[in-house]
């Protein structure tokens, strides 16, 4: 007869994982130097201060297999640039990915070859299409965790170097008021 297994699950209003393997990453903001523009602001955060975490369940690795992880970003300013993740290209540039909004609010910067910018609101149920050679980082504009749910090929790879001169985008909060800027050089 067959057998009928129980799956890893999330629980949708936390973004927690549970049961299957869960591998965790802390980035803390002593990781995230040469990412903020407000180097003063950067440096007075204590550098252990957790910025966003990201569980990942075990997956099978080669082509045609899947990661499954789950993108915790904490609230925050530095000096007036909200909280966001390190982003990036991947490796393999033509290997899209798929994003979808759990809890919290914030955004998605997309950014292609071109330096082309553009911004997706992320919201709980949000779902987000990331194309291949498209550049990506999570942004907190509110004021509780952002937790974004992420799939995308395990032969993607990270290429975080591409874009260590920043992105053509900056989100700053003034006020309350969020405020999306271009940045000259990229
Ligand atoms: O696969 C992804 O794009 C995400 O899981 C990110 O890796 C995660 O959000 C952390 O961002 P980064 O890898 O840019 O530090
Ligand atoms: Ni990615």
């Amino acid at each position: 007869s067959t057998s009928i297994s129980m799956p890893p699950d999330v629980a949708f209003l936390t973004g927690q994982f549970s049961g299957g393997n869960v591998i965790k990453k802390v980035t803390r903001c002593g990781d995230l130097s040469g990412v903020f523009h407000d180097l003063t602001a950067w440096q007075a955060i204590p550098a252990d201060t957790p910025v966003y975490e990201v569980e990942m369940l075990d997956s099978p690795q080669g082509e045609g297999e899947l990661y499954v992880g789950m993108t915790h970003l904490h609230p925050g300013l530095v000096g007036d640039e909200f909280y966001m993740t390190r982003g990036h290209f991947h490796q393999r540039r033509e290997q899209g990915e798929v994003y979808f909004g759990i809890r919290g609010s914030g955004l998605l910067l997309l950014q292609n070859e071109q330096g082309e910018a553009r911004l997706e609101q992320v919201s709980p149920g949000s779902v987000h299409i990331i194309p291949g050679n498209t550049a990506h980082r999570l942004i907190n504009t509110g004021t509780e965790i952002l937790s974004a749910l992420a799939v995308w090929p395990t032969v993607a790879g990270h290429d975080y170097r591409s874009l260590a001169g920043g992105f053509a985008l900056r989100v700053t909060g003034h006020e309350g008021k969020i405020q999306a800027k271009d940045v000259q050089n990229g």
